[in-house]
């Protein structure tokens, strides 16, 4: 046991972090020192189970395991279709379930039906890309946006939005409407490939025992 090298996780700070390690928990795996939210520290570690956790934005959770400074991440899989790098996805947890969809003003659904030549605003611009694209067959002007993207179809920078909706308040408060759904969210792990190979055995043990636990939740 000794002799085995720390297994490594990026999770995305925030709420999915915290809902992680609850799920860890449940399987035995526990990190003490990452609770103390006062804390500076970047990197925690269970020297006993020889893992290590560290907290990043959510998508350079996908570059930490590209490149194998991670082992093993978890992330919204928003943020893995927008990253799209080379790692596997191997569960779903369950957990942070939401849907990422092109919204608008209820006007705005005759251009998408007609195929227009319409603005989209966007944080997530390789997911609107490929859907307007590649899927629906329509040429549109993409605009990142960083954030309140919502703000976009009301003051007039864009037609329509592609963004994550959750409970859907953010639009109704707005005035806008999902127009078209892309695709369902939620939480992801991910695995470096080589990490895959090399730690094969270790890994999938630890995906069996979450993969139990998330489907005893239903
Ligand atoms: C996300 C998303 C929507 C909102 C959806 O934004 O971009 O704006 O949540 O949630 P709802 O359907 O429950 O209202 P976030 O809070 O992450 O902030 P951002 O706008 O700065 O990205």
């Amino acid at each position: 046991m000794s002799n085995e090298r720390y297994l490594t996780f990026a999770l995305a700070k925030g709420r999915l972090a915290e809902k992680t390690l609850a799920l860890l928990e449940e399987v035995g795996i526990t990190c003490e020192e990452m609770k103390d939210k006062s804390s500076r520290k970047l990197i925690f570690v269970n020297e006993e189970l020889k893992l290590k956790f560290f907290l990043s934005k959510g998508p350079d959770v996908p570059t930490y395991v590209e490149y194998g400074a991670a082992d093993i991440g978890v992330v919204g899989a928003d943020i893995i279709l927008e990253e799209n790098r080379r790692v596997y996805e191997v569960l779903d947890l369950g957990f942070g379930a939401c849907r990422m969809c092109v919204c608008g003003p209820e006007s705005a659904g005759e251009l998408l039906k007609h195929h227009e030549m319409i603005r989209v605003a966007s944080k997530y611009p390789e997911i609107a890309k490929n859907y307007f694209y590649n899927q629906k067959n329509q040429t549109v002007d993409i605009i990142k946006l960083n954030g309140s993207v919502e703000l976009g179809p009301i003051v007039g920078l864009s037609d329509v939005i592609v963004d994550i909706v959750e409970t859907g308040s953010t639009l109704k408060e707005n005035g806008l409407v999902v127009l078209e759904t892309i695709t369902p969210l939620s939480a992801r792990m991910i695995v470096n490939q080589v990490s895959m190979q090399m730690e094969s055995a270790r890994i999938k043990e630890l995906i069996n025992k979450i993969k139990a636990a998330v489907e005893a939740k239903g």
